[in-house]
């Protein structure tokens, strides 16, 4: 951005969520690359040691008084807005939790930023506004029919963006993220979450041996391999794109709508073949029941996102993003919750 430092001097970046798994990652990438962040968490999921850069706020999206006050002693340009709940899972059992946080919460946010007059926001969506694909790969223009509250919840955050454009001029960009994986090429920072649901995690833990097997929910898909089939994309391409959505922003463009995934199918199955051969290590699995509410194949188009922002993925081959996720494992004693790897002396 180095001709447009003066656009960007003294203005501020509110990252919400900027502890979590993905912000943690753009805040990051966007002091690499000069802008000034001001991170917002209530570390309900984040935590404090991923802030590796920027100002950091304890702050919950309810507390309006903490948001007012971060608006007032920042001058905030522009908010990437991460904080939110993205427990398929568990917003099944506990819808009121996910459209507290994700929308009611994510109000709260809008409101104060128009009270600042900021009126530009890089919205974290999810391939779960898809619910069960009509067609591979995936337009943005395919129907959307979430099959789980966190879907619905993001949908319904969108939406709510959209009609805010048409009342107040709030301008948006909202990504649609296949599956996050992998971690920051430094070994710096990676994935953590507590407890841990997801595949590439699961899998790297039990290489280690902190599980003894992985299980895999569902044989019976209408698959190559019978397994469900996802498109996982480098957590560092993730953070790129959020900063060629605020780049787009701040020279007036237009809302839109983004995929953000590699556009390459792997299965269960083939994630975890290839994570035996990047760890050197036998990971011993199990077959399970399908888990409630996981649709057969999720692959993303990304073509929009490349062709109108330059948008490009650097970590395409799932190889390297297991590599870059087991660098982080090792180097970092598998995330800030694994104590229990020192005192087994597994690192
Ligand atoms: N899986 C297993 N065993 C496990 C964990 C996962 O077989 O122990 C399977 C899942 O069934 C799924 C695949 O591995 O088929 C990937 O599962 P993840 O939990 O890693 O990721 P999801 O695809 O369920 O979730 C991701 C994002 C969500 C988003 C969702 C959209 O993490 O935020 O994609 O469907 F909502």
């Amino acid at each position: 951005m180095n001709n447009e430092l003066t656009f960007w001097k003294d203005k501020k970046i509110l990252v919400t969520g900027g502890a979590g798994y993905i912000g943690s990652h753009t805040v990051k990438e966007l002091t690499k690359r000069g802008f000034e962040t001001v991170v917002y968490d209530n570390l309900e999921k984040g935590h404090r040691e991923a802030v590796v850069d920027g100002e950091f706020v304890l702050g919950d999206l309810a507390d309006l008084d903490t948001l007012r006050e971060t608006f007032t002693k920042h001058r905030i340009d522009s908010v990437i807005h991460f904080a939110a709940d993205s427990e398929v899972g568990e917003s099944v059992k506990n819808p009121a939790k996910y459209f507290q946080n994700n929308v009611a919460n994510g109000l709260n946010l809008l409101r104060v930023m128009l009270e600042n007059g900021v009126k530009k926001i890089v919205f974290s969506s999810t391939a779960a506004v898809y619910g069960e694909p009509e067609r591979i790969p995936i337009l943005e223009s395919d129907k959307t029919l979430p099959t789980n509250p966190y879907g619905e919840s993001k949908l319904i955050f969108e939406n709510i963006l959209k009609y805010y454009e048409l009342a107040y001029g709030l301008r948006y960009i909202s990504l649609r993220y296949f599956n996050a994986a992998g971690a920051d090429p430094d070994g710096l920072i990676g994935e953590d979450h507590n407890p841990e649901t997801h595949l590439i995690p699961l899998v790297l833990q039990t290489a280690l041996g902190l599980k003894d097997e992985v299980e895999i929910f569902g044989t019976d898909y209408d698959t190559p391999d019978g397994t469900c089939i996802r498109d996982y994309i480098h957590v560092t391409d993730l953070a790129e794109a959020h900063i060629l959505a605020l780049e787009a922003l701040a020279k007036g463009g237009e809302s839109k709508i983004y995929n953000l995934g590699n556009g390459n199918g792997y299965s269960v199955k083939e994630v975890i073949e290839v994570a035996k051969k990047v760890v050197r290590r036998e990971i011993k699995t199990v077959l399970s029941e399908r888990r409630q509410g996981d649709p057969s194949i999720l692959v993303a188009s990304s073509e929009k996102i490349m062709r109108e922002l330059g948008w490009k993925p650097k970590y395409e081959k799932l190889e390297t993003i297991i590599e870059t996720a087991w660098n982080w494992y090792k180097s970092n004693r598998a995330g800030w919750n694994m104590e229990i790897l020192y005192k087994r002396g597994d690192l």
